[in-house]
This record gives C-alpha cells, sequence and structure tokens, in this order.
C-alpha cells in the first residue's frame, strides 16, 4: 500500500509522520529504527517547505524488503549535491545542514537527484534488519564547478 501525502505546510509533517507509524505498526523495525525512519521524513519534509521555494509531496509504502520513503518537489533545486552529500554547509542554511547527511547515515537506501531544470527528488529505504554492506547511495545532480 502506497501513501501520497501533500507537503504544504508545517501541520503535513505530522500527516506524514502518522501514515508512517500506522505502516510501521506491524513491523519487526525496533524502536531506534522507527525513531530514523520517523526523523527521515521530517527532514525530507522540513527540506520542502524550508528550501524548495515550492511544495511538494511524500510517498509513503511498505516494499518487501522494508519502507520506502519518496520526497518530490519541483521547486529550485539543490545547487550542488556533491557539498550536500559530503556535509558542507550551504552558508544561506539556517540549519545545521545535516539533515541529508543524516538521512544518508540512518537509511539503507539513498538515492538523490535534482536536475538542472530544477525539482528534487529523494528516495530512501530502510530494510529489516540490514546488512551493513548493502548500502546504497547514489545521487545526480549539478556539479558545485559548474
Ligand atoms: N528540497 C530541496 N529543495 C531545494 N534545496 C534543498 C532541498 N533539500 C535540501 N536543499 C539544499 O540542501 C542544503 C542541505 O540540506 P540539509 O542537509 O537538509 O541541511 P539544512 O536543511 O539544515 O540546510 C539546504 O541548505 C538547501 O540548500
Ligand atoms: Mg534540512
Amino acid at each position: 500500500m502506497s501513501h501520497r501525502i501533500s507537503i504544504n505546510r508545517e501541520p503535513d509533517i505530522i500527516s506524514a509522520v502518522t501514515v508512517a507509524y500506522t505502516e510501521m505498526s506491524n513491523s519487526p523495525y525496533s524502536i531506534l529504527e522507527k525513531q530514523q525512519i520517523i526523523v527521515t521524513i521530517s527532514e525530507l519534509c522540513k527540506n520542502i517547505l524550508f528550501h524548495s521555494n515550492s511544495t511538494g509531496y511524500v510517498f509513503i509504502e511498505r516494499i518487501q524488503k522494508g519502507i520506502r520513503i519518496t520526497a518530490i518537489d519541483d521547486g529550485v533545486g539543490i545547487a550542488s549535491i556533491e557539498d550536500v552529500i559530503n556535509g558542507i554547509k550551504n552558508p544561506h542554511s539556517k540549519g545545521l545542514g545535516l539533515g541529508l547527511t543524516g538521512v544518508k547515515q540512518m537509511m539503507d537506501v539513498f538515492m538523490i537527484e535534482s536536475p538542472e531544470q530544477g525539482g528534487t527528488k529523494v528516495i530512501v529505504e530502510k530494510w529489516y534488519g540490514r546488512i551493513p554492506s548493502t548500502k546504497l547511495t547514489l545521487f545526480e545532480g549539478r556539479k558545485s564547478t559548474e
């Protein structure tokens, strides 16, 4: 079952988190893993609300291996994904600049796409009882030199 939650304003974060809790209620996730999933959803929603200059959606779906969260917006996009992934802080951000690097560490699959024409898509998966070596990271977007 896949759920689509519109992210237009801050209370929508609560809606997304509530959907995730319901989806995880009969899952083998530990309390820590559930918290990691909730923090991830919250960080991805906050990025849409505070950075995209637009609105977006979060999709939450149970997959065979666990849970998949997709956050999509058609906003301004990320100027340099490389910097973000390497934890180099955007000087204009009021945040700690560690949201996406944290998400990347907490999840088993982390894919981010922010093409030249704008918009941002982040797909993450958290697996049940993962094996550390199966971790996958992919990113596609503008380079800092461009
Ligand atoms: N959906 C998005 N749209 C546009 N820019 C984004 C988006 N998500 C992240 N960013 C950019 O990436 C930077 C790093 O994001 P993040 O790691 O969550 O840290 P923080 O939100 O604390 O700045 C942000 O400061 C912002 O410039
Ligand atoms: Mg953030």
